[in-house]
């Protein structure tokens, strides 16, 4: 019998899962300069908080969820997003009370799951980081979450991405505008991709951001949503757009985007590589705000704004713009053992200078002691610690500059010592 992974998942071994590190390290670096701190939400959660929250006419939910009854009956769906369940915790645990800072600023990290059609960049098991913010209406929210996000790439090297933005109204004024779409789309309906004419009626503002050429030809025509914006979503929309000058953020305003979820309302954004290796158009990062999700899911009436990316594609968008990552840092240490009695003081050895903050690895398979040496190299040690019959009846160990060739023999009592750090950095001046 043979396994194999499940299709639509990958696995992670050390050298890429380095540079996964390497991202999560500079990314909350930057989240804590913004002061968004972290919340850690199950994997699964109701069935009915996604389909009432996502939205039922969403591809999310109509087609993409990993969903089952459990042995208690229960209708569970693997997350398919993490908006949906940072609002169910924030409304649980009454986050909104006034006891709590206002706004909330939360992050996560973690793998979310869609029955997707796996191809590059999309998998059916990936990883999100999203923020949330609850509690904020202020147009400096929007501005603020949106430079954290173009901070994040930036910060990462990434320069070939632009930042989309777009105002989706308010509930009234985005009715107003689904009537006025379909009213406009209804004499082409022939001409409609096939997708397109399924959500004509079912998620009219999904044809706008349809790929199909033959879409893409009778949208360009299309009312503007932009066009319905109440007074309130104007102005607010403007003071958006204000911000991003003032912070000096590139952006354009593209009125056809819309986004896949439902919960939006005014201000919606998303992050597009261009780059050739991804076909043009794909989307890094995409979120907005979100004020009538918390309600919805029970809670008081609580504006909210926030973001998710896949963590697969920024890092293919790495490796495509030759971004250069980190090397581990150098193993300080590697123990060469002769012989079994060598080998048990290689576990004291070890132990010793791992508490005393080195980097080491050791022997474990009683090779010659070329192929260990050999080993060392290939490990890219600094140093190696040679343990063999003649150093254990002397008390000592021979220590060898792996870079210089150059060797001491130390005594294994200074190594055990309390300050054997310090006695390092000696070692390490004296082989230089
Ligand atoms: P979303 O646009 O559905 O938004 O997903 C956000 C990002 O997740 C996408 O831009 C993409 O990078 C990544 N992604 C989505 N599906 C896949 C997949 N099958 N494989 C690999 N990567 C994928 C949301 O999920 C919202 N919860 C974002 C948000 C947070 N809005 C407000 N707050």
């Amino acid at each position: 019998m043979s396994y194999q992974k499940m299709k639509g998942t990958v696995d992670i071994f050390p050298s890429e899962a380095s540079k996964w590190q390497y991202v999560e390290q500079v990314a909350t670096d930057i989240l804590r300069q913004y002061q968004f701190k972290e919340i850690r939400l199950p994997l699964f959660e109701s069935f009915d908080l996604f389909a009432r929250g996502v939205g039922e006419s969403t591809d999310v939910v109509s087609k993409e969820m990993y969903d089952f009854y459990d042995k208690g009956d229960r209708h569970i769906a693997l997350r398919p997003e993490g908006t949906a369940g940072a609002v169910r915790a924030f409304v649980e645990n009454k986050y909104y009370g006034p006891e709590h800072h206002k706004p909330q600023k939360y992050y996560y990290i973690g793998p979310m799951f869609r029955y997707e059609r796996p191809q590059s960049g999309r998998q059916r098991q990936f990883y999100q980081l999203g923020v949330e913010v609850f509690g904020s209406k202020n147009p400096a929210t929007d501005v603020e979450t949106m430079a954290l996000a173009v901070d994040l790439f930036q910060s990462l090297g990434l320069e070939q991405v632009r930042l989309v933005i777009n105002s989706l109204g308010s509930n009234e004024s985005r009715a107003a505008f689904r009537q006025a779409l379909i009213d406009y789309l209804e004499p082409f309906s022939d001409q409609l991709s096939d997708d397109s004419k399924r959500r004509l009626h079912e998620n009219p503002l999904r044809v706008l951001d349809s790929k199909a050429p033959e879409d893409k030809k009778i949208v360009a025509n299309a009312p503007s949503v932009l066009d319905f914006l109440d007074e309130e979503s104007a102005k607010h929309f403007a003071a958006v757009k204000e911000q991003l000058d003032l912070l000096n953020i590139p952006y354009e305003v593209d009125a056809n985007m819309v986004r896949g979820l439902d919960y939006y309302n005014d201000t919606v954004f998303e992050v597009i590589t261009d780059h050739e290796k991804f076909g043009a158009n794909t989307t890094i990062a995409g979120g907005g705000r979100y004020d009538g999700l918390v309600e919805t899911v029970g809670g008081p009436a609580t504006p909210a704004f926030g973001f998710g990316f896949g963590l697969e594609r920024l890092l293919m968008l790495m490796e495509y713009s030759n971004v250069q990552f980190p090397a581990d840092p150098q193993l300080d240490v590697f123990i060469v053992t002769i012989g079994q009695r060598a080998s048990t003081e290689a576990t004291k050895l070890a132990h010793a200078l791992r508490q005393r903050g080195l980097l080491v690895e050791r022997e474990f398979m009683n090779r010659k002691p070329g192929t260990q040496f050999k080993s060392a190299d290939k490990l890219n040690a600094r140093f190696t610690f040679t343990l063999g019959d003649r150093e254990l009846e002397k008390n000592t160990v021979n220590v060898k500059n792996m870079a210089t060739g150059q060797e001491l023999s130390m005594d294994l009592a200074d190594v055990y010592s309390k300050d054997f750090r310090e006695n390092f950095q000696e070692i390490k001046d004296e082989l230089k």
